[in-house]
């Protein structure tokens, strides 16, 4: 059976065009479904990326809301679809404990550094003034704190020769859209057991 998940967004939406690309003819084929792609901005780029692809896309502005006001609302809208996993990719707003709680070890991040060293957004910048020779990409599983759920994988990026920031991103990014893929391709497969 296809798992079905869900992939939420804030902005550029790269690594979630890597997962559709996946799906459509690369090693996710045949393993998992996007039910919807989510986000809470509705000018988020990578929306329109999910269209072309022919998603379904859910947009819930998180402006003028708390947080846990907000998580109640979003599992409402989301529930019909059933998602088996939620997919996390540049989505950039804490998810609460009310959230946490209805897909506990369900839900999935990348994190573009190691997070025993680093949490947070910026990630590449600290990299880049902290003159790294390589970072610890990660994809983990989101818990209550910021980026401390447990680490599913993390892969070395070597950072030797990248000279500006965006330097630093593109080689980055770029090692997070094959990564990313291959990670959850093993979750879905059951090569790699999440608890
Ligand atoms: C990526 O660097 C990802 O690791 C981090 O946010 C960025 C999102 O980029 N969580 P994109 O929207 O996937 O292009």
């Amino acid at each position: 059976m296809k798992k079905k998940i869900a992939v939420f967004i804030s902005g550029r939406g790269s690594n979630m065009k890597a997962i559709l690309q996946n799906i459509d003819s690369g090693c996710l084929k045949d393993l998992c479904e996007v039910v919807f792609v989510f986000s809470n901005r509705k000018d988020a780029k990578g929306l329109e990326i999910a269209e072309n692809f022919n998603i379904k896309t859910v947009v819930l502005e998180n402006k003028g809301y708390k947080r846990k006001e907000y998580d109640r609302k979003l599992l409402k809208l989301i529930e019909p679809y059933k998602p088996d996993y939620i997919i996390l990719a540049g989505y950039m707003r804490i998810i609460s404990k009310v959230f946490i709680e209805e897909y506990r070890n369900r839900i999935i991040n990348i994190h573009p550094a190691d997070t025993m060293q680093y949490q947070g957004a910026n990630a590449y910048k600290w990299a880049y003034e902290n003159n790294l020779k390589q970072t610890k990409i990660t994809v983990h599983l989101v818990d209550e704190g910021v980026d401390t759920g447990k680490i599913i994988e993390q892969a070395v990026v070597d950072l030797r020769g990248a000279k500006t920031l965006e330097e630093i991103e593109n080689r980055g990014l770029e090692a997070e859209h094959r990564f990313y893929s291959k990670v959850l391709y093993k979750v879905f497969s059951g090569q790699v057991k999440l608890t």
